[in-house]
């Protein structure tokens, strides 16, 4: 029997040429890789040559143009000079054409093409796959099932939930202004719109807008945010495994589990209670449902088709959807009549002749405040909360002017460039309310905050419902006036946003 003992010298040579392979396997992976990049970037300069941009650097793309907190005005450059859309390199092998013209807006919401699959799966670990990450057949079932949870019938008795919820954050208003008469308003905006949701939606009692555990879930759906934001930025950033590894990576998911726990508690806490016969009884007598009942009847009745995670994907975006936009909607339009005197005094006038001291205000009264609709409408149009959305095309596009896309190209519809775009709004910088005066007219696809077609936002009417209530409340209780000292610097994250927050100037008026 012979026994082969391998000497350290041979063990050494076999380790080095062990090495030697994995070095060269390696070289022609990064090879085949930079060649694979090479070819998408060439197959992608070809699909956009149609519609010129600004030069873009091979590696970074536009980014060096888009660093700053100048993003903003950057947009509006280019709306000057690329008519109808212009591509934006995000990196050398990626790109997604902005459009900001209403007539190629018409023809992108006009079609069924998915979300941009590159940056909106950054944000599943977050709220998952629910009505807004959600694609084809099972989008549009979700869809059909939480329509019927925005039905009139529905939406009116939440009027006196949302002034309930204005009402605790203007008393808190109230008692700080009595130091100091300079407020950073969209952190207790974003409080009380999330506290809306929880008492419409997910029939929560109680305010949180004392409770330091919602705090908690504000600061974490900020940190998501954000990382979003640099992660879609970041090349490195793009392969799954590589982010969860970085510090970046695992501060995303303390995060979304912190927001997890937020919503968790909520679907068990009304669970619990629909475990009591009583109010069993009493949902089960109602036409329409809340939205997070008509989840758990839905899973209680056919557990196949819902699962607990399709379950928590819906809460989690809802939760998400249904205040951020809001409270970034409330922010900017209280600063937008902050910073126009004549119009604020306007509103309030109406205001008082129709609500008198504000005691009660009903779902009638919302119909019958022309002016200081427009004026939310305005503000809307000249700080929209959700600044753009995403497609993936699914087939080739032509847009009227005779351009046309093939397959597979990402499309931004930049709704805040096409609020700003000189050739759809006359000086688009400046606050007109008379733009939406009864009787104006404009493009169909002018004016887009809550998007359009059959992807359109679901929460439109509980939205314009809020900002209503909480506009008119706001302006019987304060004068606002704007803090030149600190004027908010505008940032296009997924909703917008102020860098330094918004701050304003109040003084209690009764
Ligand atoms: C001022 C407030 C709001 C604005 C400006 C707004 C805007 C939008 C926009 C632009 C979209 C399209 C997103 C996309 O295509 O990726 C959208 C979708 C959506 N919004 Fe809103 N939204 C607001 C309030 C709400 C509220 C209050 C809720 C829920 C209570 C809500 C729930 C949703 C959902 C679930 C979707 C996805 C719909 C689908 O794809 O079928 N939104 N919203």
């Amino acid at each position: 029997m012979s026994v082969s003992v391998l000497s350290p010298t041979r063990l050494l040579g076999s380790i080095s040429g062990l090495l030697h392979v994995a070095s060269l396997l390696l070289l022609v992976l990064l090879l085949l890789k930079a060649a694979q990049l090479y070819l998408l970037r060439q197959w992608l300069l070809k699909a956009v040559q149609e519609f010129p941009s600004p030069p873009s650097h091979w590696l970074f793309g536009h980014n060096q143009e888009f660093q700053t907190d100048q993003e903003l005005q950057q947009f509006q450059k280019w709306v000057e000079k690329f008519p109808c859309a212009c591509p934006r390199w995000l990196w050398g092998s990626r790109v997604s054409l902005m459009v900001y013209d209403p007539d190629y807006m018409k023809v992108v919401l006009g079609r069924s093409d998915p979300k941009n699959h590159g940056s909106y799966r950054f944000l599943a670990p977050w709220i998952g796959y629910g009505l807004l990450l959600l694609n084809g057949q099972t989008w549009f079932q979700h869809r059909r099932m939480l329509t019927p949870a925005f039905h009139y019938d529905i939406l009116k008795p939440y009027v006196g939930l949302m002034a309930d919820s204005v009402r605790v954050m203007l008393d808190k208003w109230e008692e700080l202004i009595s130091q100091d008469s300079h407020l950073e308003i969209s952190e207790h905006i974003s409080l009380m719109t999330l506290d809306t949701i929880m008492k419409c939606a997910f029939s929560q009692k109680g305010s949180v807008q004392t409770d330091s555990k919602s705090q908690s879930y504000i600061q974490a759906i900020r940190d998501v945010k954000t990382l979003f934001i640099s992660r879609v930025r970041n090349f490195f950033y793009q392969n799954d495994i590589i982010y969860w590894l970085t510090p970046e990576g695992r501060w995303n998911q303390r995060a979304c589990q912190l927001a997890h726990q937020h919503t968790d508690r909520v679907i068990k806490l009304r669970k619990a209670h629909l475990q009591e016969e009583e109010e069993l009884e009493k949902v089960r007598r109602k036409r329409n449902l809340d939205f997070l009942d008509i989840l758990l009847f839905a899973r209680m009745k056919n557990e196949s088709s819902l699962s607990d995670k399709d379950l928590r994907a819906e809460v989690d975006t809802f939760m998400f959807e249904g205040h951020d936009t809001t409270a970034s909607g409330i922010s900017w339009i209280l600063y937008a009549l902050a910073t126009h005197p004549e119009h604020q005094q306007r509103c309030r006038k109406e205001i008082q002749s129709l609500l008198g001291d504000g005691a009660s205000i009903t779902w009638d009264h919302l119909d019958q405040m022309p002016y200081t609709t427009m004026c939310i409408k305005e503000a809307l149009r000249l700080y929209p909360p959700v600044p753009a959305v995403g497609r993936e095309l699914s087939k080739p596009i032509t847009f009227p002017d005779g351009r046309s896309l093939p397959r597979g190209i990402h499309v931004s519809l930049n709704f805040y460039a096409l609020h700003h775009n000189p050739k759809v709004w006359p000086n688009p910088e400046v606050f007109d309310p008379s733009r939406f005066a009864p009787g104006s007219d404009s493009h169909s696809h002018a004016f887009l905050p809550f998007s359009g077609g059959s992807r359109n936002c679901i929460g439109k009417h509980f939205a314009m419902k809020e900002l209503k209530v909480a506009v008119a409340l706001t302006l019987l209780r304060f004068e606002l006036a704007a803090d030149p000292l600190q004027a908010p610097i505008p940032l296009p994250n997924i909703v917008l946003e102020s860098k330094n927050g918004i701050h304003l100037k109040l003084r209690k008026l009764l």
